[in-house]
């Protein structure tokens, strides 16, 4: 068939067949044995359950029972799947369920994601099969979402796992060929508890549109001048609200602000509780200010976050006041944050997610709420340390990247981009304030970290990767490295009497 020949609407549109009566895709064709063909009724019992019920009641679950899942009640699940619509109705797909615990350990030793639930099944497509517009995956995601809805009636538990680790290994340990495109897993299982309460999604309103798109997208680059702030302010929203699945604290990030605090807030600890007043303004997920506030119980803490629902997600991390900003809300009980206020306002890698013009904003922000006198902590990952390089290099690897995956120095949210300490320092300067005290930690990628980083790789590359995070922590004590090149970058600064 030629390119002319095809529907410029479908990529799907089959060579014409004239003479012979059109008939439903996939429908037997007479003279056939009908059961080559499967019969589309369910294979098990189907407790009633209300079809809206079933779509919204549905979350991922990744906490299961150790209790075994009949395979009756897998293929239950396998058979709705096969009754998603596929590109031109091929059903390239092939499934491999797994309830041998030994070949799931295999697979847990690819992905922790692969150790949680009695049973994976392993979701493949043909590999360089109905590629056109992706349609190989779009088939199989419908097969799983078909089974994810079947497991919800049923009362058993999934998750959609795309985090495989080596997908191609994945194949291998469960012995598809080659041909066969892994796509993901599904993990499946008897929930340990139902969730009290999902992640959320973002209204209707701001995603669909008639006839013609009339919203403005959030974007899709990691760099910050490409990003509006109330556009940031929507996707960190959104992020947050997801179950803070990606926000979990890293121990070397956790260690870098427990020695920053010692070294600067020492008496943080022993000050008479509730009596000096400490801002956390873009706290986001929370994971560094419920350090804070756990390190210096002796100031009350407030958080000033973009949008309300975020601010109110971090109190309840940090059990302080909830201050919303720019844009308050009394009624709501939401404040904006007090001027002159503040013995301490903290900023905690977050300048590095503001395009350039709004970094200048929020510096003057900090400075109109600290108090005479008062003290303005800024970290951020700096420019002139191992960072960038590091993140160069996992781009090449084909690594993660992009909006989601810009890891920095947490999972981090939204974009991203380190940032010159001159530049920093330049910024504080403008908005009144004086710099008390700089301070740089890891110079070097931290052992945890890079075990971390490693965990997917061979024994061997594992090895390797240990004893070069042991000669790289000889280097970060020569003097003067921490200071010059520490990944992490502290400044103290005081507002003028
Ligand atoms: C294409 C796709 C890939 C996903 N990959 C993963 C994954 O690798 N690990 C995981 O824990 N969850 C994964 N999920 C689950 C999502 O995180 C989850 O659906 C989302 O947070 C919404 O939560 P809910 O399913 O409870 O509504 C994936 C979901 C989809 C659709």
């Amino acid at each position: 068939m030629s390119p002319d020949d095809r529907n410029p609407d479908s990529l799907e549109t089959k060579p014409a067949s004239p003479g012979i009566p059109d008939e439903p895709e996939g429908s037997a064709p007479a003279g056939r044995a009908a059961a080559e063909f499967d019969v589309g009724k369910p294979v098990g019992p189907t407790p009633p359950m209300d079809f809206w019920r079933a779509v919204y009641e549905r979350r991922s679950i990744r906490k299961f029972k150790p209790d075994p899942v009949p395979r009756e009640l897998v293929d239950q699940l396998m058979h709705a799947g096969i009754w998603a619509p596929s590109s031109c109705n091929y059903q390239m797909w092939d499934l491999v369920a797994v309830d041998d615990p030994v070949v799931n350990r295999r697979l847990a030793e690819l992905s922790l994601q692969m150790g949680n639930a009695p049973v994976n099944v392993i979701v493949s497509y043909g590999r360089d099969f109905s590629e056109d517009g992706w349609a190989n995956v779009q088939s199989a995601s419908a097969l799983i979402q078909n089974m994810s809805l079947a497991a919800q009636v049923l009362g058993l538990g999934t998750f959609w796992i795309t985090q495989m680790g080596d997908r191609e290994k994945v194949r291998e340990i469960v012995g598809l060929p080659y041909d066969r495109l892994v796509i993901a897993v599904v993990a499946v299982g008897w929930p340990k508890f139902a969730p009290k309460q999902g992640p959320k999604r973002r209204p209707l309103a701001q995603v669909a549109h008639w006839n013609h798109y009339g919203g403005r997208p959030i974007p899709s680059s990691p760099r910050p001048a490409d990003w509006a702030s109330d556009l940031l302010a929507i996707y960190q929203r959104a992020r947050v609200l997801n179950g803070l699945r990606h926000n979990k604290p890293r121990p070397w990030e956790v260690r870098a602000i427990e020695q920053v605090i010692a070294r600067w807030f020492p008496a943080g600890a022993a000050e008479p509780a509730g009596e000096r007043r400490w801002l956390d303004v873009l706290p986001c997920t929370g994971i560094v200010s419920e350090r804070l506030a756990r390190l210096c119980p002796g100031y009350r803490f407030e958080v000033a976050e973009r949008t309300p629902e975020v601010a109110e997600f971090v109190a309840a991390r940090v059990r302080g006041s909830i201050r919303a900003w720019p844009d308050p809300d009394p009624a709501a009980g939401f404040h904006a944050p007090e001027p002159g206020a503040y013995d301490v306002v903290s900023c905690l890698y977050r300048l590095e997610d503001l395009a350039p013009a709004d970094r200048a904003t929020l510096f003057n922000d900090l400075a109109r709420w600290v108090r005479p006198g008062g003290r303005v902590l800024i970290g951020y990952v700096s420019r002139a340390s191992f960072h960038d390089w590091t993140e160069r290099m996992r781009a090449r690897r084909g690594g993660l990247k992009g909006v989601e995956y810009v890891l920095s120095p947490d999972p981090n949210i939204g974009p991203f981009e380190s940032l010159a300490p001159s530049e920093v320092e330049a910024l504080g300067r403008a908005a009144g304030l004086r710099v008390v005290a700089r301070h740089g930690l890891q110079a070097v990628p931290q052992p945890e970290e890079i075990a971390f980083r490693a965990r997917n790789f061979g024994p061997r590359k594992q090895g390797l990767a240990r004893l070069l995070g042991r000669a790289l922590g000889a280097l970060e004590r020569l003097p003067g490295v921490q200071t010059m090149r520490g990944r992490f970058r502290y400044l103290l600064l005081e507002r003028e009497r």
